[in-house]
């Protein structure tokens, strides 16, 4: 075991790179997608050995609409496909599995195929999934902005019991601790609206990788480099 004590408990994921890997390749984008979901197994399997409790993963965003029908139709069937093959193997190895992200929009036959994953797994905890599909911050912030003006509009709670912690616990991750280290493949430096509210305070790694050559190895380098960074949240150093 090489479990660090200062290791990293919750890592955010923004797999980014398929594209890109798959066109280098000559192939369709989808090919590279479909590589990239390989990846994630070993990545959650990676998890318990090194710490990390809490593994959070950006799937699909608000603005990946944009893209062709038939990118977005393609990657909606992965996730379908997705959980249903991996729905077993996630059970039986104590994964936790939970979305983020607003389901609206998103087909009621993957939505059921969510909400049947959460349940199934909500017994385990060795390891905490979250899959952030049709996610976005600003999207995230502005459900949660929504939510709470119904409820002061209705009565149930004052303005004035609006604070940083009540709010956070309207947003989608009321669940999850921020994040402590966000790790973003494919060498672009960006967030890309992805956690914007709970990484005020995250260390961020951004790697040259593409999401599908991501391994675990480079997963353990990282968090391990997590361990010697000073974190100090506006104080002055110790
Ligand atoms: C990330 O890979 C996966 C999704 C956004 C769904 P990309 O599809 O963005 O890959 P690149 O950035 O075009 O290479
Ligand atoms: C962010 O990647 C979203 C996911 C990884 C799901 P994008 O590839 O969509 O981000 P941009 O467009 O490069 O900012
Ligand atoms: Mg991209």
């Amino acid at each position: 075991m090489h479990q660090s004590p200062d290791g990293p408990r919750h890592v955010a994921i923004i797999m980014d790179g398929n594209g890109r890997w798959a066109t280098m390749r000559g192939r369709p984008r989808l090919f590279g997608h479909h590589a990239g979901a390989r990846r994630v197994k070993e990545i959650v399997r990676k998890c318990p050995e090194i710490g990390v409790k809490y593994l959070t993963i950006f799937a699909f965003s608000t603005e990946n609409w944009k893209r062709t029908q038939s990118e977005v139709a393609g990657l909606m069937k992965l996730f379908r496909r997705y959980i249903m093959r991996e729905s077993r193997d996630l059970l039986a190895e104590g994964v936790r599995v939970r979305f983020i992200g607003d389901r609206i929009q998103l087909d009621p036959k993957l939505v059921k195929l969510m909400d049947e994953l959460e349940l199934l797994t909500s017994d385990n905890d060795k390891v905490n999934l979250t899959i952030a599909l049709n996610y976005g911050g600003r999207d995230e912030v502005t459900r949660a902005t929504r939510r709470l003006a119904h409820e002061v509009a209705s009565g149930k709670l004052s303005p004035d019991d609006v604070d940083s912690e009540c709010l956070a616990r309207h947003l989608d991750t009321c669940f999850l601790p921020d994040p402590d280290l966000v790790i973003r493949t494919s060498g672009e430096a960006r967030i890309s609206n992805f956690l914007l509210w709970q990484s005020a305070y995250a260390e961020y790694e951004f790697v040259e990788t593409l999401w599908p050559d991501f391994t675990a190895a480079e997963f353990e380098r990282i968090s391990a480099r997590f361990g010697a960074r000073e974190r100090r949240f506006g104080a002055v150093p110790k």
